[in-house]
Order: structure tokens, then sequence, then C-alpha cells
């Protein structure tokens, strides 16, 4: 039988994330390995009713108590939520891409936004990093063209944790508005990396910034993704998004979240904790890290990375993420939480990379 397919979509070719996680240790996928306290959980499940399950999802009040949570004089008219910011990229893309033209970002970086410009039909142009995991801005003020329709920066970017200034970011803006091309600023990481950009996406008319509650708020599961800019892009973008896909429950719990502050600023802390002990035990043991800026570091295990992840997977059930290309192949990408949870990761790492 011959039937249509999308040549975008048939020609991508996918690697989905692996499954049966549950019950494994888990420092592979930039989450919280422990969660958010179980007192909390069990409190917000209370509210989850028939009632509560049989209405259509509705977003706002959660915006408004968002917008206030957020300060820098954020409204609710620069705010959308989507399901996840993975779907945020999706709609960005759709919105602000134009087939055949360019998306620039750097690379290695978040997949999804390589995968989004091949389904879209976007020409993905990556600029490489240098050997010694910096990237050069000039690169990607030179890749900015009048083809140019958007530019993604991650900052920090994932996997390579370096950040943007403001006077790099400056340079980008005005370069983008030159060529007619929005900037797109994912801030997955923020909370881990204090700054944010935040003002320029409120200010400037072709700035927008993506937050996410899968990675410090610990809510991975629930799929909620913030986009952030002035209201014209905000009103094209809800335009073009579908009408329910923010579910419920992660409204719910996103919202009883930044309710209690602390709660939040307590993940903060121990994160912060967890890592910067587990960095110095490896440094005192002469290992090479560095500091990805988010809730992940990069560890240059002594032996194969991919031998020591996968026995690391085999022997101790803990997971991790090595990389197949050149510039990275010796590290292995760990996430980080609680110094606890970094405590359980090193004796492991330890025992199986030897000292
Ligand atoms: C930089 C970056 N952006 C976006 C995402 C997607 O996050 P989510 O779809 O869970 O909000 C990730 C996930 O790892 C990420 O690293």
């Amino acid at each position: 039988m011959h039937y249509y397919v999308n040549e975008n979509i048939r020609d991508t070719y996918r690697v989905f994330p692996p499954q049966g996680r549950y019950g494994a240790l888990r420092y592979d996928m930039n989450e919280n390995p422990e969660g958010l306290p179980k007192e909390f959980v069990d409190s917000v499940l209370k509210e989850i009713t028939p009632e509560f399950l049989s209405i259509y999802p509705e977003p706002d009040r959660f915006l408004n108590k968002y917008a206030a949570f957020l300060g820098h004089g954020v409204t609710y008219d620069n705010l959308t939520a989507t399901n996840g910011s993975d779907m945020a990229i999706r709609y960005l893309l759709e919105t602000f891409g134009e087939k055949g033209k360019d998306v620039v970002t750097v690379s290695p970086s978040f997949e999804m936004y390589w995968v989004n410009c091949s389904i879209l039909g976007l020409h993905h142009v990556p600029v490489a990093y240098e050997k010694d995991l910096t990237i050069s801005i000039d690169k990607i003020l030179d890749a900015i063209t009048e083809n140019t329709r958007i530019v993604v920066l991650l900052n920090p970017n994932n996997p390579v944790g370096n950040v943007y200034t403001e006077e790099e970011l400056e340079k980008v803006i005005a370069k983008t508005r030159e060529v007619g091309a929005v900037v797109i600023i994912d801030e997955a990481y923020h909370y881990f990396y204090d700054k944010t950009f935040l003002d320029y996406a409120l200010r400037e008319d072709n700035v927008i910034v993506l937050r996410t509650f899968s990675k410090l708020m610990s809510l991975a599961a629930c799929r909620l993704g913030i986009v952030i800019s002035n209201p014209e892009i905000i009103h094209y973008v809800k335009n073009g998004r579908l009408t329910f896909d923010t579910n419920s429950i992660a409204l719910l719990f996103a919202e009883r979240l930044i309710e209690q502050p602390e709660i939040v600023e307590e993940l903060i802390r121990q994160e912060k904790e967890g890592k910067a002990w587990f960095l110095e035990e490896l440094e005192k043991r002469g290992y090479w890290t560095k500091d990805c800026m988010g809730n992940f570091v990069f560890v240059k295990p002594r032996h194969d990375a991919h031998e020591v992840a996968a026995r690391l997977e085999k022997e101790k059930n803990i997971l991790t993420h090595p990389y197949g290309n050149e510039l990275l192949k010796e590290y292995i990408r760990v996430s980080v939480g609680s110094k606890q949870a970094m405590k359980i990761f090193l004796d492991a790492f330890l025992e199986i990379d030897g000292e």
C-alpha cells in the first residue's frame, strides 16, 4: 500500500531515551535523582479528586502565580505553559522558523533542537565547540546571516556547560535583529546557574526565554515548560499551540510548589552542596572534572568511559551518560543531587574505576 508520509518525518533518525529506569540509581538524564519531599507529593495528591480529573486543564491561575514568583515585572501576558519545554521548542520552531531557512545552535547541544529542525524542514546550522570545550561567540555571530530565522542559546548549554555574558548576548540580539530573526534562550538549568536573561525577554522585541519544571523543580514526569517573552511573541505562540497540552496535574504540582518557596530554596541548597562536595572529592583524588553549571558534571574516568558506564549499570544499577562523539568520548556526564545522592554515586564509581 502506498500512502503519503511527510518526508521530513520519514527521514529523521530518532533515538529514544531508555526505558525501565524505575528502581535504578538515575544520574543519566539530569533529573533530581531523589525527587521532591514525599510529604509535599502526598499533600498535593490529596487534591486530585474525580471532579479535578473530569475538568479540562485551566492554566491561568498557575500562570498568574508564576508571574509573581518570577518577579522582574513578569505578568500573565508574558507567559505561556507547555507540555514540557520540549513542546515549547516545537512551538517556537514552528512559529518563528521558515522552511529551508536557518536555525543556528551550538553543537553538541540539547538534541530536540536539531530533531525539530529535521522534522519541520528547517535548516540546522551547528556551530562546533573547540577541542578545549570552549565556544567562540564570533563563530556564532558569523553563522547568523540573512537566512537565519532563529538563534538558540542554552544558558548554560547541555551537555557542555558554557555560559554567555551580557555583552555576548547583546551582540547576538543586535545581529539577529538586523537579519529579522528571534533568539531563544533556554534556561532549563536556571537555579543551578543563578544568572538569567529574563530581562532581555521582557524588554526586547525578539528574545524568548524557556524554563522547565523538570530540573530543579523535580517534576519531569508531569511535563511542564514555560515560554517567557513580550506579549506579541506570546500571542503568536498561543495561536499555534494545542488548546490543552498542559495537564492539570502538572499545573497543580507546580502551583503548590511555588506557593512553598522554602521547598524550592532547600532544593537549591541541597543540589549546590551535593555538587560542590562531589567535585571536591573527585578532584582530591586527581580526577579531571568539569562543572557544567547545571545539575550535571563531566567526569573523566581513568578507564574507558563507555566501559565504566556499562559496568556501573550492570554491577551497581547506576545510570550515567557516556558519549559517542569525538569531543566528549572520554567523559561521562553525571547528574548531581544532594550530598547523600552523590555519596552513593561516588562510592560505586570509585569501586569500579579504582583509586
Ligand atoms: C537544555 C534543555 N532544554 C530543554 C529540555 C527539555 O526539558 P523538558 O521537556 O523536560 O521541560 C532539556 C532536557 O534535558 C534540556 O537539557
